[in-house]
């Protein structure tokens, strides 16, 4: 078809735009911070924190994500999915979300919006019975989550020792005192609520409680204005940088390249990857990526319901792949944004070599970018090379303590002591809530730490 020639060589010079048009999303990995949420305490310097829940309005938030993405990816949709149904398919469509209340009721809610309630399905039985769908016709959604203490996709910031060091040194530094000295006044005229002086490393736990009295309480409004943007400044300033090194975004980097390349391979039926966390991995990602050093305003704390997307792309009848990622804060629209040299629609492999640099996997990627030796089955991989695995795991279930792959001696005794201690609290808090949701409790594991080797 010589005839076709001039226009394929007057294609391959247009703009990008063009491009873009040719492009279409093939399969999506997201990310989304939960919602609106009742107060949550969070210990200043190791992050360990209290019970949250979603409110009503939290669950709308995401909600309304999950009809945000039908409206993109749905047949009529803004920019339709090759492949993508609003029947959920366990094919097509996997969830994980870290293991609290209200990531998994946010998973829940963006579900809902994304996968709607149906003309509600019947099962005939051999016997010529037929059975009604439960309730109204809600599509139910899988919702997998690992235990808090091995999730190092979605809560790696816990007992991460350089994320320790760092938050240490920034505490300490001159940049911060100073920081924390110029909203001296503002600190001061809002102790008084709280019976006691402030400091601006822990802006979080105030600013949170003001948040969501002034969110829920009406009878809670006299922060004025430049009060409160005050306020909010002093917040970002300071998750940020506490989280602006990244570490914990490393496995969750791993993850998203992971999943892409899955949903690359021709034939997968892969089409939706969702992951459900928290604000800083969102923090941790522009961080690690540079993101958050070329555009400021990604130094703030993302709203509730943020989304990251990585959108899939492929060129009808041509086997290239691309990504795409966008970030949705909050109800804002979505901004695509180049990652480090790429442009915006990245070839895959040049996607996934840039992200290689960043990317850690499993327990000991983790353990690597962090630092740790000890912590979080740290130190079973140590032991490993020590060649007693057995030993390793007889401790961390019974409390014995081995000498540990002769190194570390009596300190290492002392914490993973600790850590059988944290382990058996664990295992024993979780037996306690009966009424679990059960796509949730099948994942759990009871015996946390021995399984890591
Ligand atoms: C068919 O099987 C179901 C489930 O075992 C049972 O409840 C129902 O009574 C059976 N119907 C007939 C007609 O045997
Ligand atoms: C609402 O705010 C008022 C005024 O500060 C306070 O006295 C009250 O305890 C708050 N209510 C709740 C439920 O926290
Ligand atoms: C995915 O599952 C659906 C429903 O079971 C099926 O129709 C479809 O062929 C599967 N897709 C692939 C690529 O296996
Ligand atoms: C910076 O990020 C914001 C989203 O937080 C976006 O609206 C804005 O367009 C970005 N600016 C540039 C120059 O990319
Ligand atoms: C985290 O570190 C503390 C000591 O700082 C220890 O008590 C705790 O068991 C550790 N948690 C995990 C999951 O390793």
């Amino acid at each position: 078809m010589p005839n076709l020639i001039p226009l394929i060589t007057l294609a391959s010079l247009l703009t990008i735009p063009f491009t873009e048009a040719q492009q279409t999303p093939i399969a999506a990995v997201i990310l989304t911070r939960h919602g609106a949420r009742t107060p949550l305490f969070k210990d200043t310097k190791t992050f360990t924190e209290g019970n949250s829940e979603l409110t009503l309005e939290g669950k709308n938030q995401l909600f309304e994500r999950g009809q945000f993405l039908r409206s993109r990816w749905g047949s009529g949709g803004s920019d339709p999915m090759t492949g993508f149904s609003e029947t959920y398919y366990q094919n097509q469509t996997y969830v994980r979300s870290s293991d609290t209340d209200r990531t998994i009721n946010s998973a829940q809610s963006l579900l809902q919006g994304l996968f709607p309630a149906s003309a509600a399905p019947t099962l005939t039985l051999a016997n010529g019975t037929t059975l009604n769908a439960p309730g109204t016709g809600d599509q139910q959604v899988p919702i997998h989550v690992v235990d808090n203490n091995i999730d190092y996709v979605l809560r790696g910031w816990f007992n991460c020792t350089k994320l320790d060091n760092h938050v240490n040194e920034l505490f300490k530094s001159k940049e911060f005192t100073d920081y924390q000295a110029q909203h001296q006044g503002l600190l001061d005229a809002i102790s008084p609520r709280f019976g006691r002086s402030l400091a601006l490393s822990d802006m979080w736990n105030v600013f949170d409680y003001l948040n969501v009295q002034r969110s829920y309480n009406s009878s809670f409004q006299d922060l004025t204005s430049s009060q409160w943007s005050e306020l909010t400044d002093m917040v970002n300033y300071l998750e940020y940088q506490k989280f602006k090194p990244g570490y914990a975004a490393a496995n969750f980097i791993n993850e998203v390249v992971t999943q892409l390349q899955g949903a690359a391979v021709p034939g997968s039926a892969q089409k939706f990857t969702y992951y459900s966390g928290h604000y800083t991995t969102f923090t941790n990602f522009f961080g690690l990526t540079g993101l958050s050093t070329t555009n400021t305003s990604l130094q703030a704390i993302p709203d509730y319901g943020s989304t990251l997307i990585f959108e899939l792309l492929a060129t009808p009848g041509s086997n290239d792949r691309f990504v795409r990622f966008s970030y949705r804060n909050g109800y804002a629209a979505p901004v695509a944004f180049p990652i480090a040299n790429l442009p915006v629609i990245a070839p895959l492999a040049d996607f996934v070599k840039t992200m290689d640099q960043w990317s850690k996997s499993g327990l000991k990627g983790w353990c690597d970018i962090c630092g740790n030796t000890v912590n979080r089955g740290c130190e079973t991989l140590n032991l490993k090379s020590g060649d007693d695995v057995g030993a390793a795991e007889a401790k961390n279930e019974g409390g014995v303590t081995p000498v540990v792959g002769g190194v570390i001696g009596a300190v290492v005794g002392v914490l993973v002591t600790g850590l059988v201690a944290a382990g058996i609290l664990f295992a024993s808090r979780r037996r306690t809530p009966a009424a679990q949701p059960e796509t949730v409790s099948a994942a759990r594991q009871p015996v946390v730490f021995a399984k890591q080797v």
